[in-house]
C-alpha cells in the first residue's frame, strides 16, 4: 500500500489528477472505475484542466461507475449520471458509448446488476478503480456489515449516508433510500485501486484502514488491506486523527508526505 499525505483538499485533487493523467496516458485502452461524491469533484476538475492543456487520446478508454441511486432519472441533477456528465464526461469529451453507470430506473434491479457485472467482465475488468470513502467506512455504497463477497447489488442506504448525502439535495427526505452499487468483490478485482479522502470526518475511517490490523465488515474500507495494489491520497485532516499514532507505526507501508 502506498500512502500519499498532502496538505489539503486542493493538493489531494491535484495529486489525484496527476496520477490519473499518467495512468491514462500510459494505457489509452484503460478501463476506469469511477466514484462520485464531493471528494472526486476536485480530482476531476484538475484532470480536465490537464487534459485541456495536454490532450489525452481518450477514444479507446472506457469507464464504469461504482454506483447509482435507485428511482432517480439520469437527467435529474441529483443522479450520478448527471454528476458524471457535468464533472467528467463533458469536460473530458467522453462519449455515452464509452461510459457505463448502473441504471437506477431498471424495472428488474437484479437483472440490471447481472448485466452490469457482465459488461465489466466483457471489458476485461477494471484497470484502475477510483474510490472515496464514507465517514462510516463505506466504499461505493457498500455500507457497514455488507458481505465482502458481494458483487453488484441493490443496497439500502444507512441513515448516516442519507444524512451525509443530503447536502446535494434540497431536503433530506429527497435522498433515495436505495441504490445499485458494485459489490466489494467487484471492487477488489480491480487491478489497481486509488482511494481519496479529505477532511476530519473521514479520519476515523482512515484510522481503521491504516492503524488497525482488523479487517472487518463493520468498516468496509478495511478490506483494502488485502488488495495488492492500493494507493491512498489523503489530506492531513483525514490522515492526522486524534488517535496519537506515530507515522513509525505505519512502517509496513510506503508513506510520502508532501
Ligand atoms: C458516497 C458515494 C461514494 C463516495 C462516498 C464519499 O455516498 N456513494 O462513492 O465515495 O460516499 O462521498 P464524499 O466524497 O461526498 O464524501
Amino acid at each position: 500500500m502506498e500512502i500519499i499525505v498532502v496538505k489539503d483538499y486542493e493538493e489531494m485533487a491535484k495529486k489525484g489528477a496527476e496520477i490519473l493523467y499518467h495512468e491514462i496516458k500510459g494505457n489509452p485502452k484503460i478501463t476506469l472505475g469511477l466514484a462520485t461524491g464531493g471528494t472526486q469533484i476536485g480530482v476531476y476538475n484538475h484532470l480536465s484542466k490537464l487534459h485541456e492543456d495536454r490532450p489525452l487520446d481518450l477514444t479507446a478508454l472506457s469507464t464504469f461507475n461504482l454506483d447509482e441511486y435507485i428511482g432517480i432519472a439520469p437527467e435529474s441533477e441529483n443522479s450520478y449520471h448527471f454528476y458524471m456528465n457535468k464533472y467528467f464526461f463533458q469536460p473530458m469529451s467522453i462519449s455515452q458509448e464509452q461510459a457505463y453507470l448502473p441504471n437506477g430506473l431498471a424495472e428488474d434491479i437484479e437483472e440490471e446488476c447481472k448485466r452490469y457485472e457482465k459488461l465489466i467482465a466483457h471489458h476485461g475488468g477494471i484497470d484502475i478503480q477510483v474510490l472515496g470513502v464514507g465517514s462510516n467506512g463505506h466504499i461505493g455504497f457498500n455500507e457497514p456489515r455488507t458481505s465482502f463477497h458481494c458483487r453488484t447489488h441493490e443496497v439500502n442506504l444507512t441513515d448516516s449516508t442519507i444524512k451525509a448525502n443530503a447536502r446535494f439535495f434540497d431536503a433530506e427526505d429527497e435522498v433515495p433510500k436505495k441504490a445499485i452499487s458494485m459489490g466489494i468483490e467487484t471492487i477488489m478485482e480491480a487491478k489497481k485501486i486509488i482511494l481519496f479522502a479529505s477532511g476530519r470526518n473521514k479520519a476515523k475511517a482512515i484510522n481503521q484502514l491504516l492503524r488497525s490490523d482488523e479487517i472487518t465488515v463493520e468498516w468496509p474500507v478495511t478490506i483494502l488491506k488485502t488488495h495488492p495494489n492500493v494507493t491512498i491520497v489523503v489530506d492531513e485532516a483525514a490522515y492526522n486523527s486524534d488517535f496519537n499514532e506515530q507515522i513509525l507505526n505505519l512502517g509496513k507501508y510506503n508513506i510520502f508526505i508532501s
